[in-house]
């Protein structure tokens, strides 16, 4: 089902040294990102485990963005790296069992990187939005 009127409810985890920087900054200089993006903060996206971003899709998340350091700036020597592999795996199941693993993605973006960080916001946005609606989401109704 793909509703014109839907408006995706997106989690967003974000390392506190860099993602979540950017979020701050892009939030201070009134650069938008879309409303319906809900940001956690962590110490490290290394820390996101796959019971964190399962918790999220089953409890109504469309989509779901893991955000880390550039390569080489993780403040715990390779976290973000950790972290995409986890994706990577995390994908292919989700693929496995239908919800499929393009609602989830990760994205390295320095402190600096506001316009990066909106833009990706915005087009996993719209990819979500074509997508449509978490199917747990409507099972659960
Ligand atoms: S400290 Fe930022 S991803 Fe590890």
């Amino acid at each position: 089902m793909k509703d014109e009127l839907f408006e995706p409810v997106i989690v967003v985890f974000c390392c506190r040294w860099a993602a979540y920087g950017a979020a701050d900054m892009a939030g201070i200089n009134r650069l938008s990102y879309p409303s319906n993006v809900r940001i956690i903060r962590v110490p490290c996206s290394g820390r996101v485990s796959p019971l964190h971003i399962l918790q999220a899709f089953r409890l109504g998340a469309d989509g779901v963005v893991i955000s880390g350091c550039l390569e080489g700036g993780c403040h715990y020597v390779d976290g973000n790296l950790r972290a995409l592999r986890r994706v990577r795996q995390l994908k292919k199941m989700l693929d496995a069992i239908g919800l499929g693993g393009d609602r989830l993605e990760m994205y390295f973006v320095g402190s600096c990187n506001l316009d990066k960080f909106a833009n990706y916001l915005r087009e996993f946005t719209e990819r979500i939005r074509r997508l449509g609606p978490n199917p747990l989401r409507l099972r659960e109704g």
